[in-house]
């Protein structure tokens, strides 16, 4: 787990756009691919961020995409490698997120954005399909994105502003 934060204010919008000013996402699977561009996104328009990951060979990768984007976007940006497929690897992420943030409106540790990226997709025909990958891919997929909210749950905004997706390609 990494921690970068950038106290620069030379490079903040003017207020207005940024409008996810003060807010923490949580994006899974976002060391890299369409993750990594969700991640920028939100950084862009101000939002703080934890960047999510499961190999350690994207270690090195997501540590320099929390560095630029805190410094590029003057907001603060941590890794935490966990693996969405096991039943305690979401609410790591909720723990190490803890452990960094706290929101400086309401003085509490809250999550306004979780983008439910990481997937995976092992294309099989159907008369083909292991059981083994079948389980892989649901436990990635499906069963990670509910025990990521529910341990992120305590912890959501109660004002409807919070937002949630989930990316998935599936055969
Ligand atoms: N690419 C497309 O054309 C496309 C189209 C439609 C939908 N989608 C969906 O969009 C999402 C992202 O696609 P992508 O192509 O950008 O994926 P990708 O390049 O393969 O990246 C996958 C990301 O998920 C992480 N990840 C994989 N398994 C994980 C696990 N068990 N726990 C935590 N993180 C895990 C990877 O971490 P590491 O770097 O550590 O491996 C990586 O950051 C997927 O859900 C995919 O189904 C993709």
């Amino acid at each position: 787990m990494t921690l970068c934060q950038n106290g620069n204010s030379a490079n903040r919008n003017v207020a207005g756009q940024r409008p996810l000013e003060g807010k923490l996402a949580i994006v899974t699977g976002s060391s890299r691919g369409l993750g990594a561009a969700f991640a920028r996104q939100l950084a862009s328009k101000g939002s703080s961020l934890v960047i999510n990951y499961i190999s350690e060979s994207s270690t090195a990768g997501a540590t320099a995409l929390a560095t630029s984007l805190s410094n590029e976007y003057s907001i603060k940006a941590i890794t935490a490698q966990a693996d969405l497929s096991t039943t305690d690897g979401p609410s790591q992420i909720v723990t190490v997120a803890k452990q960094h943030f706290t929101n400086p409106q309401t003085n509490t540790f809250q999550i306004d954005i979780i983008i439910n990226n990481a997937g995976i997709v092992l294309p099989e025909a159907l008369g083909s399909v292991t059981l083994e990958n079948f389980d892989r891919q649901y436990h990635v997929n499906v069963r990670g994105p509910m025990l990521l909210v529910q341990a992120a749950l305590p912890n959501l905004p109660t004002d409807r502003s919070g937002r949630m997706n989930r990316e998935f390609t599936s055969y």
